[in-house]
């Protein structure tokens, strides 16, 4: 099989591609014939040795990705059978070893994929907006008619949260440049924050939850919005300070099948979509790292194997 190989972390010219033996699967797994994969902030992090590198550091052969979305061609789990087309994410956190075109994955990490959606939507639909549903319903509990603030709504965790969150039954305030307030409102947002041009915590008011993407600092300055007793979530670490000052936490997601057959269930009922920024083929793995690297994508970025 094809595969992406990182040789040591560092830059993109360290993703190699290599031909690897299509690996075996175990009790409760299934092999992937993938179609679509999508690249997260943590992919470019890792590679460049951060992110998840201390955990995969010893590892003889290091293959970076976690979200897939293709074809089932084996299975020993009762959960799928051959031809089942299936979407998730992988072994997160620990090796994924997704950027390949056989995947092997825990039944239990994956989902159907809605026939509706095409593989890089669906693809696309894995980490992010678990992230997302994540910290609305397992670190912090976002309910109907609460006044969420999303930071970075229109990235890869943010653009499925306002549509989680408009979903849920929240009034939405979400933050973005400029350049991207039509498209943050166009996914239901009540109202919007250009980040640029006022300090957001001026203009939000009353917050009940905070579900922050962008920095520690982000967080802190996030405080002053919230209700007493209003949840913070963080992506990217709190300051002690914080933590101290309200119902603040970090959050790591997880590999879940069943939050993903939520998710799905929102794919299918048009719910929930993917904006997909730019779609790159599986050889240009490392420009694909590099606009991720950017910090400005719109939705998400994804790579095909074929
Ligand atoms: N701990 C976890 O479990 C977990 C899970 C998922 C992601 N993360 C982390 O969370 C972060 C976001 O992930 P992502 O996939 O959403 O990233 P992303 O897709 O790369 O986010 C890009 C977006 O961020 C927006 N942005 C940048 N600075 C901003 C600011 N100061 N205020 C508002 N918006 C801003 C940009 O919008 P504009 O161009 O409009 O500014 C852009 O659309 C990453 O650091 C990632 O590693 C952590």
């Amino acid at each position: 099989m094809k595969a992406i190989i990182l040789n040591d972390f560092g830059g993109v010219e360290q993703l190699r591609q290599a031909e690897l033996p299509r690996p075996g699967i175990k009790d409760g797994e299934v092999l992937v014939r993938v179609k679509a994969i999508s690249i997260n902030p943590v992919d470019a992090k890792t590679r460049a040795g951060k992110g998840l590198a201390e955990m995969l550091k010893e590892e003889k052969i290091i293959i970076l990705g976690w979200d897939i979305s293709g074809l089932v061609t084996e299975s020993t789990s009762p959960l799928f059978t051959e031809g089942d087309e299936v979407f998730g994410l992988i072994h997160f956190p620990g090796h994924g070893k997704c950027y390949a075109d056989y995947v092997v994955a825990p039944a239990e990490h994956l989902a159907l994929k809605p026939e509706n959606i095409t593989h890089e939507q669906a693809a696309a639909a894995t980490l992010a907006p678990l992230t997302a549903w994540q910290a609305f319903s397992d670190y912090g509990r976002l309910r109907p008619g609460q006044r969420v603030l999303i930071h970075a709504a229109a990235g890869g965790v943010g653009h499925y949260a306002v549509q989680i969150a408009r979903h849920i039954g929240a009034y939405v305030i979400a933050t973005s440049s400029p350049e991207n307030k039509d498209f943050v409102l166009s996914l239901g947002a009540n109202e919007h924050i250009d980040y640029k041009a006022q300090r957001f915590e001026e203009v939000a008011k009353d917050i009940d939850f905070v579900l922050d993407t962008v920095s520690a600092e982000n967080s802190e300055r996030s405080l002053s919005v919230l209700k007493k007793g209003g949840t913070l979530i963080s992506t990217n670490g709190l300051s002690d300070a914080t933590k101290e000052k309200a119902k603040a936490s970090g959050m790591f997601v997880q590999s879940a099948g069943e939050d993903m057959q939520h998710i799905a269930q929102l794919l299918e009922e048009g719910e929930l979509r993917s904006e997909i920024m730019k779609v790159f083929p599986f050889a240009q793995m490392g420009e694909a790292h590099l606009l991720v690297e950017t910090g400005r994508v719109r939705g998400k970025v994804v790579v095909v194997t074929e």
